[in-house]
Parts: structure tokens; C-alpha cells; sequence
């Protein structure tokens, strides 16, 4: 008896999770737990801003189900869309999901709905709303609710009276009444650890002197309804500009609630990515981008990135250049974010029935995932490379490979270096010499020549010891293996795509066809425990270990 008790015991322990630590604050740049522990947003959005207003997929899948497969694909929060009329107008709010799905003679989904989720049917649509939110808190993920648009629709356009205080469809004060419901519908419910209150404002009417005005006021309506949630502001065109930010901050009466979010696309520089040459068009939005929002960090906001993704099927060259930039800044800077997007198709969009996203993280039938390699590729952003509350015994670097989502690694000495798990990576010292030594020890990386994979040696003062970051997009390492050497070798993953070895650098020359993407590396700080034994071994013994080689 008492050993079956041990064992009920032992299986409720392994079964136990961690309470969400709600509610969150800013510490600095940080997200912080009620510990002071960094907590890291990686969120997927999920509309349920369209015409139906009912979260999307739950004709496809029962809500249980989908909200385990965001857990599984390692999110750990949604960003959860809804139009402000859904609860200003009685008439919309009093609907219930049956007759919002028959208004618009949507009849299969209904039906499948009522097959795959036969409680929530016949609830009022806010109360769908609200079920969601819990089966996602039951499930350990947090939720942003995300004011995305206020006539129920797809959004957005510069044109469709939703963009900006005072548009047709956006009165400030019905903004602030609803925001006003919203928080406090949710003030006791754990999950929900934010709000973003306007999505991409955007159009002829917007200015600066208005934002301030209004978000403030948006920003205190929903402090004092709900005092737990993060106040998340969006910026200027279409949630692409925050730059007015460095002259001016917001003022509110109450601190370490506030975050920023900005939106990043291939599309939002148009076909700049297909038609440039990648390392050059990665630099110059790369440092537009800190320009627009990204020196919030460094004067102490959080910057959340709250959409971002690309067409998953990996067949708009426009999105897939601009992805591995992406993924180089979005891990240099260890942003929150959240990925455009969760559903894998739509009930209604653009008039269109059952129409398929293929930005999607899911399958048109929301049954599997769309591309699991994309999802590899994000994997380790999902946890935070530094932040309070990691716990490395000192901060160290990695070189992070954003073509694979992977870092350079080692696991045993006479293996050559090659990609691995960023949690599992070698940790580095990039030395203001331009040396790549294994974090304490005075052992360097060095070039042995084209097509030859990368080598470890202890004199690190030679030409092939030298790492210079090169070309446009600064993310080519690159050495010479004398030092009269006219031509540079790059740091480079060979054929296998695995070893890491040196090749001739690609792309410099600004050729718009050469795609550089598998030279790419970005040397990003880390604080995240280090697991591999060899480098906890490399840590005891120091440069002793590898003198006796
Ligand atoms: C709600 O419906 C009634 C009756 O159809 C209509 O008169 C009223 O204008 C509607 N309210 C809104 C806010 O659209
Ligand atoms: C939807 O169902 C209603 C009632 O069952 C029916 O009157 C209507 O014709 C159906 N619409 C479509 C498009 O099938
Ligand atoms: C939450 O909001 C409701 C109104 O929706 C209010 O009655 C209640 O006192 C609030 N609770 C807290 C803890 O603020
Ligand atoms: C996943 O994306 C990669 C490129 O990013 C592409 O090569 C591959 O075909 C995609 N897989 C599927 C199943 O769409």
C-alpha cells in the first residue's frame, strides 16, 4: 500500500508543473517573473479577429487537442487576436457561436464545429472566447490578448477605417471602453499575462502627438481594470516605426509594466530581399530595424516582436532571405516575440471559405505540423540566451548558424566541429584580437585551408587564427591562412551539413543571385546553463586539458 502510495506520489510529482509565476513585470529590457527570473515570450498568434469571431480551427479539431499541439511545437503563449465590436456592440457580443457561424452561411464549419467541440456551440461568443483562454491556461500557456482590429474583419490596409484614432471605425473612446471590459473580464484569470492594445496603426490620420495621447490614456484605462497584465504599445506604420520613441517616452502613473511591440516581414520592405543582394539588403534593414525599434533595448524596454513569419512551404525566395537576417538579429538582441502564425486555414477570410495560410504553423486540417525543419529552425529562440535568473557561472558566446537554427558544437575531442543543439554548444571568447578560444582555456579555432574542416590549435596569434566579421550583413567569419594570403576563407557548414569547415566567402561582390546563407553566422552572448559535460570538463580543467594533448 505505502509503496503504491510512493509510486502515486512519484508519478503526481513527474506530472507536476510549475504554475504560470504570474503576474509578470519589466525588469529593464526584461520580462520578469514574480522571482525576478526572466520569463521569455514565445508566442504564436491565433486570430479570432475575422468575421466569425470565433477562434480559428475549432471546426478542424477539438480546442483540447490544438491547444497541446502549440505546447508541443514549443510555444509557450498565444497572441490571441479579437475585435474591439465583439464586446462594444450588443449586437455582435450577444451572438452566440451557432448563429455567428449561420449569419454567414458558414454551415460545414458549423457543423464541424459542433462535431469537434460540441460545448462551446452554443455559448455566446465571448464566452468562447473565454473558454479558449482557459483551455490554454490549463495547458500551461500564457495568453496576450491582442486588440487587433475593430470591425471584424482581416486586417490591415491603409484605407479600411481601422487604422488610427478617429478612422471610421476607430472612435478613442469606444477603444478605451472596450479595452476597459477586456482587462477586467480577465482580472483573475492567471494566464492572460498581457494585453497589446492596438494592432499596426497605420493610415492618413496617424501622428505623433496622437499616440502619445491616446495609448497613454488606452495604457491607464487598462492598468487600473487589471493591474497584473503587460500594457503592450504598437508603433506607427503598420507597427513598423517606434522611432519617434528616442526623442519622447510614453509617461504612465504606474511602473514596470510597459513593452513595446514591432512587426517585421519580408513584404514590409516590398521585394527588396528577391531583388537585392542578400548580405547587402540584410545590413541595411538590419540597422534600419535598430533605428525603428531596436535601440529600445539597449535604453531599457522590452521589445516584443509580434508578428514575423514566412510562407512555410519555402517558396518565396523573398521570405526565405529574409528569414536567416531575422533570425541573426532576433537572436543577437533576444527578443520576445510572437510567430505569424498558428492556424493552418481560415473559416472566412476575404470573403474566401476555408481558405489555407500558409504562414501557418499548422496543416490546412490542423492535424499536424506544416514544416517541422521551419520549426527546428525557431526552436532555439524559444528559450532566452541571457536575462535574469540564467545561471551559466559566467556569460560566454555562441555562433549561432540561422540557415539551420543550430550552433557550432563539439561533442567529443576527436569529433570535428560540427552543427548542434544551441544548448549544446561549445562556449567562446571572441577576443578583441579577432580569437575564437574555447571560453577559458587559451584555445583557439584555426583555418587548415579551403574545403578543410576547422581545426583547434594553442597558437592563436597567426593569420588563421584571426576571425574578422565581414561583408554588408556582418555575419560572414572570415581568416586568411597567411598572412600574405590574398584571399579570404569563411567560416562555412560543408557538404554534409553538418561539419563546420572554411570555404571561399560567398556573395561579397553584391551579386543579386548568390545566396550566402550557409556562411552566416551571428556571435550572440549567452548565459544559458552549460550542459555539455566536455565544456563543463574544458571549465574544471582549463587550458591543463588540452596542454596534455
Ligand atoms: C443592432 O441591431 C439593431 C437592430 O437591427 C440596429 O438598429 C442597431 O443599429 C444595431 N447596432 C449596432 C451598433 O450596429
Ligand atoms: C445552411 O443551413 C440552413 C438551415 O439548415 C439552410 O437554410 C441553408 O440553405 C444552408 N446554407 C447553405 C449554404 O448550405
Ligand atoms: C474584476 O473585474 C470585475 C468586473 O468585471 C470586478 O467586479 C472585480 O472586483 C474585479 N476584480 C479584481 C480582483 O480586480
Ligand atoms: C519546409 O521548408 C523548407 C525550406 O525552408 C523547404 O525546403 C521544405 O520543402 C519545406 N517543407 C515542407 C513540407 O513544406
Amino acid at each position: 500500500m505505502s509503496n503504491l502510495l510512493l509510486l502515486l506520489a512519484a508519478l503526481f510529482l513527474l506530472s507536476w508543473q510549475p504554475t504560470l509565476a504570474a503576474p509578470l513585470s519589466t525588469n529593464s529590457r526584461w520580462i520578469v517573473d514574480e522571482s525576478g527570473r526572466r520569463v521569455k515570450l514565445a508566442c504564436v498568434n491565433w486570430v479570432t479577429h475575422l468575421e466569425v469571431m470565433v477562434a480559428e480551427g475549432l471546426s478542424k479539431q477539438p480546442l483540447d487537442v490544438i491547444s497541446k499541439s502549440i505546447a508541443s511545437m514549443g510555444f509557450n503563449c498565444v497572441r490571441f487576436t479579437w475585435p474591439l465590436f465583439l464586446v462594444t456592440d450588443g449586437n455582435l457580443s450577444s451572438l452566440t457561436v451557432r448563429q455567428s457561424f449561420f449569419s454567414l452561411g458558414l454551415n460545414e464549419s458549423l457543423s464541424a464545429v459542433e462535431v469537434n467541440n460540441p460545448t462551446l456551440v452554443d455559448l455566446p461568443l465571448l464566452e468562447a472566447y473565454k473558454a479558449v483562454v482557459r483551455n490554454l491556461g490549463d495547458n500551461n500557456i500564457m495568453v496576450i490578448l491582442d486588440n487587433h482590429i475593430s470591425k471584424p474583419g482581416w486586417c490591415c490596409s491603409n484605407s479600411d477605417g481601422n487604422g488610427f484614432f478617429g478612422d471610421k471605425y476607430f472612435d478613442p473612446d469606444l477603444w478605451v471602453d472596450g479595452l476597459t471590459k477586456m482587462a477586467s473580464l480577465f482580472n483573475d484569470t492567471a494566464n492572460v499575462i498581457g494585453m497589446s492594445l492596438r494592432n499596426e496603426l497605420r493610415g492618413p490620420k496617424q501622428n505623433v502627438n496622437d499616440w502619445y495621447k491616446y495609448m497613454q490614456r488606452g495604457a491607464e484605462a487598462v492598468h487600473a481594470a487589471n493591474p497584473n497584465v503587460l500594457v503592450i504599445l504598437s508603433g506607427l506604420s503598420f507597427d513598423n516605426d517606434l522611432s519617434f520613441l528616442s526623442n519622447k517616452q510614453v509617461q504612465l502613473s504606474f511602473p514596470s509594466k510597459l513593452v513595446f511591440e514591432l512587426h517585421w516581414y519580408a513584404f514590409s520592405n516590398g521585394n527588396a530581399w528577391q531583388s537585392g543582394s542578400p548580405n547587402q539588403v540584410c545590413g541595411s534593414i538590419s540597422s534600419s530595424v535598430m533605428r525603428r525599434a531596436g535601440f529600445l533595448v539597449s535604453q531599457g524596454w522590452p521589445l516584443f516582436i509580434s508578428e514575423f513569419g514566412i510562407d512555410q512551404r519555402g517558396t518565396n525566395t523573398n521570405d526565405n532571405r529574409y528569414f536567416g537576417c531575422f533570425l541573426g538579429l532576433a537572436a543577437e538582441l533576444d527578443v520576445d516575440w510572437a510567430l505569424w502564425t498558428l492556424q493552418g486555414s481560415y473559416y472566412l477570410r476575404e470573403g474566401v471559405v476555408g481558405m489555407e495560410e500558409f504562414y501557418g504553423s499548422l496543416s490546412y486540417d490542423w492535424s499536424r505540423q506544416r514544416n517541422s525543419s521551419f520549426l527546428q529552425r525557431i526552436s532555439t529562440l524559444q528559450s532566452p540566451f541571457q536575462g535574469p535568473g540564467l545561471s551559466a557561472i559566467k556569460p560566454y558566446k555562441v555562433l549561432f548558424h540561422p540557415a539551420t537554427g543550430l550552433c557550432v558544437a563539439k561533442k567529443s575531442l576527436s569529433e570535428p566541429l560540427h552543427l548542434g543543439q544551441c544548448d549544446e554548444s561549445e562556449a567562446w571568447d571572441y577576443t578583441g584580437q579577432h580569437t575564437l578560444l574555447l571560453k577559458g582555456t587559451t584555445v583557439c579555432l584555426k583555418a587548415a585551408g579551403e574545403g578543410e574542416k576547422v581545426k583547434f590549435g594553442t597558437i592563436c596569434s597567426d593569420a588563421a587564427s584571426n576571425w574578422e566579421l565581414i561583408s554588408d550583413s556582418t555575419m560572414h567569419l572570415s581568416t586568411k591562412l597567411t598572412a600574405n594570403s590574398s584571399s579570404s576563407l569563411c567560416l562555412d557548414v560543408g557538404s554534409d551539413g553538418r561539419t563546420i569547415v572554411t570555404s571561399t566567402c560567398l556573395c561579397l561582390d553584391r551579386d543579386q543571385t548568390c545566396d550566402p546563407e550557409n556562411q552566416w553566422f551571428r556571435i550572440i552572448d549567452s548565459s544559458r546553463p552549460v550542459t555539455s559535460k566536455r565544456s563543463l570538463i574544458d571549465w574544471l580543467f582549463g587550458n591543463l586539458w588540452w596542454n596534455l594533448l
